[in-house]
């Protein structure tokens, strides 16, 4: 009886998660299914993982494999290998087994190493202060930077020329619908995307083979140093997944962070004053409301013991890992962003041999967005309803609306250091001529990154200068001559 009872709630929140309600707050719908325990299994059989260690040992045991054949053919679509959007998906190497996983995975993994990862920060640093400006006023945070963050970066080291990107927010979303739904529409939609996608690839990999440039997808083109080289439709199948893994989670992450502290104010005043938080503010950001809320695909090949479960061949597995970045026993009032956490780290990225490739990427774009966001203004505000993209899969926003504004109440002018101000600027050089080392490195950078803030008096004097938070706090009243010591 309790067992019956167990299974239908199972089927009631999944059927839950996949409409409006689950996709605006998830969160509410996990503690009903964790009262049932760590793992409960559906009216089908599906096992469902809340627990965040039952969910990391799922993730990590290497005797379960990726079943697509299984799912897809279980949904009518045992012709999976006909359909452009399927085939795109499920063959690339998220989805298949060793030794083609780990073949696909060697080929592209040099690119993605901590130290290459590492090189990109100059550059990442360059184009999150141009977003920054596209963010002033009132805008669609997803649309002014979100989006065309990951888009840019992962486009950028792809060889995708600039002018070609914004297509791929629909044709990605499109294809990638196929993660999430299998119902003939969403199918035949995601076909004709997965088509233009591949088309698209399949002519910059020949123009690349005709003519290599410093990119991947050269680098692609040109094969490993032993030899081993991806055919045709390999290539196009991996760049496509590149793509779309490089923007369409950390997109979620962006506006799920952004929404994160302005839900939490006194925790992004935290960020804006010690911008060193950066990296644990992100993982942080990551366990709260993860970009990926649900692992899938995975299936035990015979009876397997994992973590006290029993799992049979052809049962689903769900791995929750929102719910598992929840769990109390592993965090302390888990449904509060603290962005000094470091009880554990989030399960966003996945585990095992397909634990997530682009985590360092991710990461670093997050690391220098925020900080800089919250440098740059000093209110940040919502400006309407967000609007949650569709799926239970992935979460992220379709829409955030925010104000962003710079200066503070009492100055009547304010800028940027690189753009307004000669006087103010020249007086913050000064200014920082007189400051220890570490601080006048931090205004050189601000300047360079132009992504501090200086705010002047009606004669122009320096009021207040915000080159990131070093500077953030000295008022400078006298504004022609700047004091000996600040
Ligand atoms: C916040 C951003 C991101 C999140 C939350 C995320 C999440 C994940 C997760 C959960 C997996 C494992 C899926 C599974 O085990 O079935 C995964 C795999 C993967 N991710 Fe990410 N990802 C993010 C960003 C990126 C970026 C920027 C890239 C860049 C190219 C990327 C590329 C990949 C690839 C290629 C895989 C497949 C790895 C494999 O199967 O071996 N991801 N990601």
């Amino acid at each position: 009886m309790a067992r019956q009872h167990g299974q239908d709630l199972v089927g009631e929140v999944l059927a839950v998660l996949a409409g409006p309600e689950g996709r605006s707050d998830p969160y509410p719908h996990y503690e009903r299914l964790r009262g049932l325990g760590p793992a409960a299994l559906g009216p089908d059989g599906t096992l469902v993982a809340t627990g965040y260690r039952v969910c990391a040992a799922l993730l990590r045991d290497h005797r379960l494999g990726k079943t697509p054949e299984r799912l897809l053919s279980g949904a009518g679509y045992a012709d999976w290998l006909d359909r452009p959007s399927l085939r795109m998906m499920f063959t690339s190497m998220l989805m298949v087994n060793p030794p083609a996983h780990t073949r696909l995975r060697r080929l592209v993994s040099g690119a993605f190493t901590p130290r290459r990862v590492a090189a990109l920060r100059p550059a990442v640093e360059r184009r999150v202060a141009e977003l920054c400006e596209q963010v002033a006023g009132q805008t669609d945070f997803v649309s002014t930077f979100a989006f065309p963050l990951p888009v840019a970066v992962i486009g950028e080291m792809l060889g995708v020329p600039a002018a070609d990107r914004p297509m791929f927010q629909s044709l990605v979303r499109d294809w990638s619908m196929v993660l999430e739904v299998l119902s003939p529409l969403a199918v035949d939609q995601a076909d004709a995307a997965a088509v233009q996608i591949r088309d698209y690839l399949d002519a910059l990999a020949a123009q690349r083979r005709a003519h290599p440039k410093d990119d991947l997808i050269s680098a692609l083109v040109g094969g490993a140093d032993d030899g081993d080289r991806l055919n045709d439709e390999e290539l196009a199948t991996t760049a496509a997944l590149l793509l779309a893994a490089g923007f369409e989670t950390t997109t979620g992450l962006l506006a799920n962070g952004l929404l994160a502290l302005l839900t939490y104010p006194d925790q992004a005043r935290r960020l804006r004053e010690r911008p060193e938080l950066a990296q644990s503010a992100v993982d942080e950001m990551l366990r709260y409301d993860s970009p990926a809320q649900m692992v899938v695909s995975r299936g035990a090949a015979a009876d397997l013991h994992v973590a006290d479960l029993t799992l049979v061949p052809g049962q689903r597995i769900i791995a929750l890992v929102g719910a598992a970045n929840r769990d109390p026993e592993m965090f302390s009032e888990p449904d509060r962003l603290r962005l000094d956490r470091t009880e554990a780290a989030p399960l966003s990225f996945g585990g095992g041999i397909h634990y997530c490739l682009g985590a360092p990427l991710a990461h670093l774009e997050a690391e220098i967005a925020f900080p800089a966001l919250l440098s740059r203004f000093t209110h940040l505000d919502l400006a309407g309803t967000p609007v949650r993209r569709d799926g239970s899969v992935l979460r992220g926003c379709s829409a955030l609306p925010v104000t962003a504004q710079w200066g503070c109440d009492r100055e009547r002018a304010c800028g940027t250091v690189s753009a307004r101000a000669r006087f103010g600027r020249r007086l913050l050089r000064r200014a920082a001529l007189q400051l220890p080392v570490s601080q006048h490195d931090t205004y050189q950078q601000a300047e360079q990154s132009r992504s501090g803030i200086i705010c002047t008096d009606d004669a122009g004097g320096l009021l207040r200068c915000s080159a990131q938070s070093d500077l953030r706090e000295h008022v400078l009243r006298d504004g022609r001559e700047p004091p000996a010591v600040l």
